[in-house]
């Protein structure tokens, strides 16, 4: 124990005078202190200067791309941690580290107590499991059962344990009323319910999500959603990767964001926003595409981001600024033409603090992004 707790516990009990309720309290103060004393426990994963980078030949003289650059975060037990950031952003490359599949360059990730480097790869690997979004690796002429009960073999649960064991991830993905139909025949989403029903065959302490939702309708990625919060809820730590920002802001409890594989950010949602308090948007909303004014307004450096979205045959301009003074007066004559239906400051929702934090990052001009939904 350390000293200070040593200390602390006889400072307390100098204070109080009934023995048999010291004992009790001296007991309660232990092992509230005793989760401290065993990180593994209370954080499965910890990311110390983790460095990744891919060598090429020096024939090819393409320089050696640096993937990874020096990212530190930790993970706490049942949360789902995000880590957001564009394509290349070093994602995937992450998440392979931590699930053993890569080795770091330098730096140091314990998974659950065990140093990714170092002979721990199969323990580790018995622990946790990985879900990739688009990937195959279900046996599509198998049905959903018949997966399972494969999956169930590479990990030798015991046979007398499958039955209950594949009946019970069936349930947990909806996909009971599916079990015995083949995988060839399932929509995307049952697809990618059955990719983490497999990856739960062994009950992992820790899932990795790789763009879990990548490419799945709105309703069918809000399913999966809610299956992510369920195993969290029940107690499994999962970092997912995704480049939707209102995905990460609706299910991670804390945050990475990552740009040219270095961190731009991080902590929860609200932590993010306060990295940037002087970020203040107007939102317009015009009945046709404002694109020329918006490029105008692109060129002023006032404006530090300017983001037009499709959303329901209507043209959503958020532009960001520092200073606001009365923008909107000057703003209302140059949309006016575009048939403006509202218009008016607003909250800083994730994806404009991102967009802030990876430019701040990148020290580039004020970035235009088009999105069509
Ligand atoms: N095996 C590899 N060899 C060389 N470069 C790679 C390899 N894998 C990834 N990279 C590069 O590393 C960077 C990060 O990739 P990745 O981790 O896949 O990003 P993300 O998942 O965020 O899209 C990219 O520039 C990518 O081209
Ligand atoms: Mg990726």
């Amino acid at each position: 124990m350390p000293t200070g707790y040593a200390h602390f516990v006889y400072s307390y009990l100098d204070y109080s005078s009934n023995h048999t309720s010291n004992l009790v309290r001296l007991l309660f103060i232990i092992l509230t202190h005793i989760t401290p004393m065993n990180p593994g426990y209370e954080y499965p994963i910890v990311v110390e200067g983790l460095t990744r980078i891919f060598k090429t030949t020096r024939r090819s003289g393409i320089p050696d791309k640096v993937a990874v650059d020096n990212i530190s975060f930790n993970v706490k037990k049942g949360e789902i941690f995000g880590l957001l950031g564009p394509n290349g952003a070093g994602k995937t490359t992450t998440i392979k580290v931590l699930a053993t599949l890569l080795l770091p360059t330098s730096g140091k990730v314990e998974i659950l107590s065990m140093d990714v480097v170092g002979g721990n790869e199969k323990a580790i690997r018995n622990r946790i499991n990985l879900v990739s979004g688009g990937e195959r690796g279900l046996y599509y002429r198998l049905t959903g059962r018949q997966n399972l009960k494969f999956f169930s073999n590479l990990y030798n649960i015991d046979k007398g344990k499958q039955n209950d064991l594949i009946k019970g991830l069936l349930e947990t993905v909806k996909l009971t009323d599916a079990a015995d139909l083949k995988v060839e025949n399932y929509s995307r989403g049952m697809k990618q319910r059955m990719h983490i029903a497999r990856a739960l065959v062994n009950n992992p302490e820790i899932l990795y999500l790789d763009e879990p939702t990548i490419g799945l309708d709105p309703e069918i990625a809000r399913d999966v959603r809610s299956l992510i919060r369920e195993l969290a809820d029940a107690g499994t730590t999962i970092i997912l990767t995704t480049h939707y920002m209102y995905e990460a802001e609706e299910l991670c409890d804390r945050i990475m964001i990552i740009s040219d594989g270095r961190s731009a950010g991080y902590g929860t949602v609200s932590e993010l926003k306060a990295l940037m308090p002087d970020t203040n948007v107007v939102e317009i909303v015009t009945s046709d595409d404002p694109h020329e004014t918006v490029a105008e307004l692109s060129k002023e450096h006032r404006f530090t981001h300017i983001n037009t979205e499709r959303v329901g045959g209507r043209y959503c301009t958020r532009i960001q600024m520092r200073e606001v003074g009365d923008v909107i007066s000057e703003l209302d004559p140059r949309f006016s033409r575009y048939g403006i239906r509202k218009m008016g400051y607003d909250d800083p929702t994730l994806e404009d603090i991102y967009l802030s934090l990876v430019s701040s990052n990148e020290e580039s001009a004020p970035v235009v992004n088009r999105h069509e939904h």
